[in-house]
C-alpha cells in the first residue's frame, strides 16, 4: 500500500472515534452544531502525526487512537475560538461555526470540545500524564493566540487590554516564539502523545518532540504564505485575511517590511495601522509585499524547519511509521492548502 493510501486508512480510523467522543453526553438537539466543525473537513494532519509517531516508536495504531482523537479535537477547539478572534467567516470552504450558528452557540460547542478532549484522554494508557501534557499544551496555545493579537497593529478599539499592550515592533524571534506557542506546541504534543501511547523510551519521545516542534514551525510559516499568496478555492480560507486583521505576526509581512525601502515600508505599515481596511488597501499591501523577496525567503524558512524536522528523525529505526512521518514532512514543506 502506498503511503498516501495508508494515511487515508489511518484517518478513517480516527473519524469514527472523533464522533464517538463528541457525541458522548450530548443532547440530540445539539449534535448537529457539535459535529459541524469536524464534518466540514480538515486535513487531519495532527491525528496522522500521532498515529505515525506511535508506529515509528514501535507501537500499534489502535492504542494511539484516543490520543489522536484528543489532538484533533484540541485543534478544532482552537479553531472555533481562533475564528471568533480573527473575525473569520470561512474555513474549510464553509461558513465558520460562529458565522453559521452564532457566537453563543460557538462558545458552547468549544467548551463541549474541551470536555470531549478529557473524555478521550481518559481512554489513553496514562490519563493523568496525557491530560497534564494536554493542559500545558493548550495553555501555550492560548498564550500564542494572546501574543498574535498583541502583534496586530490596529482594531479592537473597544478592548483596552489589547490596545494598551499592543507591540509596534515585532522581531523574527518574537514571531517564532509566538508561532511555537500557537501552532508548534500542539503539533509537538501530537507526536509526543503518539510516542507515549506506544510506551516509547525517553530518547525516542525526545526525538519525536523535536521533530514536532520543527514541523510545527514549518507548518505555520506555510500557513502564513498561504494566507498571502494562496487561492480560496484551494485553502478554503479568505486570502489576505492576516492583512485585513492588521497582523504583524505573519512571517511574509515581517520579511517584506525588513526589505522594503523607507517610503514603501511606511505605506505598508500605515495600511496595517488603519482601523478598517478596504479591499483596495489589502490589494495595495499585497502588491507592496509581492515586490519584495519575502515569498522566496518565507519558502526558504519553511524548507529549513522541515529539514530540521527530518533531521530529528535520524535516531528512529527505519519502519513504516518513520516513512509516514517523512511523507508528512514533504507535504508540509510544499503544501498549498
Ligand atoms: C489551520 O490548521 C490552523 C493552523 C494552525 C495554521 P490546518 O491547516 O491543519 O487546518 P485543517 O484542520 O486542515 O482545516
Ligand atoms: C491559527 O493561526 C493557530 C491556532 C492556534 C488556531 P491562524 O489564525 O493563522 O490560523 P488560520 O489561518 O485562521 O487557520
Ligand atoms: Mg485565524
Ligand atoms: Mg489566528
Ligand atoms: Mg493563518
Amino acid at each position: 500500500m502506498g503511503v498516501l493510501e495508508r494515511l487515508t486508512e489511518l484517518g478513517s480510523k480516527v473519524e469514527a472515534a472523533l464522533e464517538k467522543y463528541l457525541l458522548m453526553d450530548t443532547d440530540p438537539e445539539f449534535r448537529e452544531a457539535v459535529l459541524y466543525p469536524v464534518r466540514t473537513g480538515g486535513k487531519r494532519l495532527r491525528p496522522a502525526l500521532t498515529l505515525a509517531s506511535a508506529l515509528a516508536a514501535g507501537g500499534g495504531v489502535e492504542e494511539a487512537i484516543p490520543a489522536a482523537v484528543a489532538v484533533e479535537l484540541a485543534h478544532n477547539y482552537s479553531l472555533i475560538f481562533d475564528d471568533i478572534i480573527d473575525h473569520s467567516e470561512v474555513r474549510r470552504g464553509h461558513p465558520t461555526l460562529w458565522r453559521k450558528y452564532g457566537v453563543t452557540t460557538a462558545i458552547l460547542v468549544a467548551v463541549h470540545y474541551r470536555e470531549s478532549i478529557s473524555q478521550a484522554l481518559n481512554d489513553t494508557r496514562d490519563p493523568k500524564l496525557f491530560e497534564a501534557i494536554m493542559a500545558r499544551t493548550l495553555k501555550l496555545l492560548v498564550e500564542g493566540e494572546r501574543l498574535d493579537v498583541l502583534f496586530e497593529q490596529a482594531g479592537r478599539s473597544d478592548e483596552p487590554y489589547v490596545v494598551e499592550r499592543r507591540r509596534s515592533v515585532v522581531t523574527l524571534r518574537d514571531y517564532l516564539d509566538m508561532v511555537y506557542k500557537k501552532t508548534g506546541a500542539l503539533i509537538e504534543a501530537a507526536c509526543v502523545l503518539g510516542a507515549l501511547s506506544a510506551g516509547a523510551p525517553p530518547d525516542l519521545v525526545e526525538a519525536l518532540s523535536s521533530y514536532g516542534r520543527n514541523l510545527g514551525l514549518a507548518f505555520q510559516v506555510g500557513d502564513d504564505i498561504i494566507d498571502i499568496f494562496g487561492r480560496e478555492e484551494k485553502t478554503g480560507k479568505k486570502v489576505g485575511k492576516d492583512i485585513e486583521e492588521h497582523k504583524l505576526g505573519n512571517v511574509v509581512v515581517l520579511l517584506a517590511l525588513e526589505e522594503l525601502p523607507a517610503d514603501a515600508r511606511g505605506e505598508l505599515l500605515s495600511i496595517l495601522r488603519k482601523e478598517r481596511l478596504s479591499g483596495q488597501d489589502v490589494e495595495r499591501a499585497l502588491k507592496l509585499i509581492s515586490a519584495t523577496g519575502a515569498r522566496q525567503r518565507a519558502e526558504e524558512m519553511r524548507r529549513f524547519y522541515a529539514g530540521a524536522a527530518r533531521e530529528a528523525l535520524k535516531p528512529l529505526p527505519d519502519n513504516e511509521g518513520k516513512r509516514l512521518l517523512l511523507e508528512l514532512t514533504d507535504f508540509v514543506a510544499v503544501r498549498e492548502f
